[in-house]
């Protein structure tokens, strides 16, 4: 905590305090996945003070379905006064010289991506790429405002003129959110829908994820904590027969990014799905819907006004090379509720 708290600085309040605790606390001790293979790091100085961490969450994971070990580096923190002191590096090849059979993150920053590729560690291109589809342009524009308080107050002022404007702008061919066109309607689904669904219709890859428990302890870390992943959906597309035929996870928070963490449908359905979530999105008050390239995305978003960019890099590590192989293939099933998103890490 005295780490977490010199290097993001001190919680606004109470509240804040005890959310990051309990947080820190769910993920790197009370993980309900313990792997005797995967341990957090720590760099401690000769008096026993702790200047810097590395977070190793496990992850089981499927290899040519098979388990192996898997873990997800994450919270890379070295405190303040002692960085450019290559302690960062050291906890870095310290992970990667570890007991799992693959370790990755995809929340990797542009500092820590020089880091892990000096210490070994390769990049999932395609899974560092994301698009966005602005919804109301001028608000996600003024969202994203940073810096001095007189900026941010400026941009709070705009924010009416810039509702209205983004009414009027929403007849704009590559602003308009779609008409739903097909017999297809999108629905909540529980839970235990969503994992029969994906078991059924997730294509099979080189390396998956391996564990239902996994995704049920993210969706219930989500579901409890609103204000900081917003709205959690779990959505199931149905066709005419009342068939699931495809499911979208998103997080919508009024006035911010909408986020895809998961999407899957067979390639007829996925680009009537991806109009429907737009729809919910745009409904929700979002000001874009956000995702990450995947395969099921990749002809639709670039085919839609989205813009795509590397945003958060995917970065990973094995000492088997036909691992490093089915990486370096893109021959990967993992989304963003596979990796660091579901953390609510800063
Ligand atoms: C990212 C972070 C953990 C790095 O820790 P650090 O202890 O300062 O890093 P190191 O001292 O090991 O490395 C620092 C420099 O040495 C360089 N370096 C280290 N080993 C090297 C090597 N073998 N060859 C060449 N250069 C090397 C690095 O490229 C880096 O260069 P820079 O100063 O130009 O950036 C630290 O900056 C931090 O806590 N940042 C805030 C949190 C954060 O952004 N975390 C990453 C989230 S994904």
């Amino acid at each position: 905590m005295g780490l977490a708290e010199r290097a993001h600085g001190v919680c606004p309040n109470e509240a804040a305090l005890q959310w990051r605790r309990q947080n820190l606390l769910d993920i790197f001790l009370n993980h309900p996945l313990g792997d005797q293979n995967v341990r957090s790091l720590v760099f401690e100085e000769k008096c026993g003070h702790v200047v810097g961490f590395l977070g190793l969450v496990p992850k089981p994971i499927l290899f040519r379905r098979e388990p192996i070990s898997g873990a997800v580096g994450t919270y890379f923190l070295v405190d303040p006064a002692n960085r450019g002191k290559l302690i960062g590096i050291q906890l870095l090849r310290a992970a990667l010289a570890g007991q799992q059979d693959l370790l990755f993150g995809d929340a990797v920053s542009d500092v820590a991506k020089r880091l892990l590729s000096i210490a070994g560690a390769g990049v999932s291109t395609r899974l560092s790429y994301h698009w966005v589809r602005p919804l109301r342009p001028l608000a996600l524009v003024l969202s994203k405002v940073k810096g001095p308080s007189a900026k941010r107050g400026l941009a709070k002022a705009a924010a009416a003129p810039a509702a209205i404007l983004d009414r009027l702008s929403s007849r704009l061919p590559f602003i308009r959110v779609p008409r739903p066109t097909t017999d297809l309607s999108l629905r909540e689904i529980d839970r235990d829908s969503l994992l029969i669904c994906k078991s059924r219709l997730e294509p099979r890859k080189g390396i998956q994820p391996n564990s239902n428990i996994w995704l049920s302890w993210a969706i219930a870390r989500m579901q409890a904590s609103p204000s900081i992943f917003g709205c959690l959906r779990l959505l199931g597309s149905f066709d005419r027969t009342d068939r699931l035929v495809g499911w979208c996870v998103l997080c919508t928070k009024p006035g911010q990014i909408a986020e895809v963490l998961d999407f899957g449908a067979t390639d007829k359905v996925a680009p009537h799905q991806f109009d429907l979530v737009t729809i919910e999105a745009f409904r929700a008050g979002a000001t874009g819907l956000a995702g990450r390239i995947d395969p099921n995305l990749l002809g639709i978003v670039s085919n839609s006004y989205c813009f795509v960019r590397p945003n958060n890099w995917m970065m990973f590590h094995s000492r088997h090379p036909e691992i490093w192989d089915a990486f370096e293939r893109d021959d990967v099933d993992l989304s963003r509720m596979d990796g660091e998103f579901i953390f609510g890490l800063p």
